[in-house]
């Protein structure tokens, strides 16, 4: 039978007019964006404009405190646990902070969602893991612990964790954060090319223009609170916002600002310290 998702051609995320924050603070107002089968969506903003935030609200880890989040045809504010927790088995996540497992070797690391969620033989596990493992040029690293590779490693063996339950939906905090051009590039055509052949959804949250430009068909650009523009890359690049044309080029000076703003927080923190003198 085919699952919900497959079964419809609505986007397989979709935020519409969605607030996110923390506490008394809002780091995002009036999103609206939606991802379907087989895109690549590239989400690109500042340091602090809310990128990862967004990627917590497509995981149900956060709420939206305005506007519907869908995933698989499914509001979030109406799922409960159990309906959020199958809702998840249905996407991969790379965190921004890899987060593997330090106790287990590179191949366990990759092996652990199928031995949760999949019943395999022994030789279908190696064959499979070995083969994403392969996908991401680590097939030969299978054996090292976690501790006895490099930073650049770590980040494709979270990816390779992140794709081998072939997930319908996959997101991705900063895939290409400490790889070498050469792993960069394989990586950024990694991911498209998962979800040409799976006609998976994914999420690219970079700073990496290039790449993500090169394999995107939509672009989000988050900053000041808000998307301040999205459309195909070739849009953005023809675009004339000054707002759009500083980010890509990478102006020190323009509308983009680069210190994070003062906020009643900082300030009480700040009388604090000086009371302490
Ligand atoms: N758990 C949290 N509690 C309170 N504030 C948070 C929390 N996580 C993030 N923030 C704040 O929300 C804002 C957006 O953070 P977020 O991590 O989404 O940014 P980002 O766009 O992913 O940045 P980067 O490119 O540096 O990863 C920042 O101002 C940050 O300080
Ligand atoms: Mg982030």
């Amino acid at each position: 039978m085919p699952s919900p998702a497959s079964a419809s051609n609505n986007p397989v995320l979709r935020l519409d007019s969605v607030s996110l924050g923390y506490g008394d603070f809002t780091v995002l107002r009036d999103i609206s964006l939606e991802v379907s089968r087989g895109q690549v969506v590239a989400m690109m903003g500042g340091s602090g404009s809310g990128k990862t935030t967004l990627l917590r609200a497509a995981t149900g880890q956060l709420r939206a405190r305005a506007g519907v989040v869908t995933l698989f045809d499914q509001d979030l504010a109406q799922t409960d646990a159990r309906q959020l927790q199958a809702l998840r088995q249905r996407m991969g996540v790379l965190f921004q902070q890899g987060a593997l497992f330090t106790d287990l070797n590179v191949f366990e690391n990759v092996a652990f969602p199928l031995r949760e969620h999949a019943s395999l033989s022994q030789a279908e596990m190696l064959s499979r893991v070995l083969n994403t493992l392969d996908a991401v040029g680590l097939r030969c690293a299978a054996h090292l612990k976690v501790s006895e590779v490099s930073g650049g490693m770590a980040r494709r063996v979270a990816l390779a964790r992140a794709v081998i339950l072939e997930p319908e939906l996959v997101l991705y905090d900063e895939p290409f954060a400490g790889l070498d051009p050469i792993s960069l590039g394989i990586t950024a055509r990694l991911i498209r090319s998962l979800s040409d052949r799976l006609g998976c959804a994914s999420v690219v949250i970079t700073h990496d223009i290039a790449e993500s430009f090169a394999i995107a068909d939509q672009v989000y650009l988050v900053g000041q609170g808000c998307i301040k523009a999205h459309g195909a890359p070739a849009t953005l690049h023809a675009s004339t916002d000054p707002y759009v044309q500083q980010f890509l080029n990478g102006h020190p000076d323009g509308p983009v600002p680069f210190e994070y703003p003062s906020t009643p927080a900082f300030e009480s923190w700040l009388a604090r310290q000086g009371a302490l003198q």
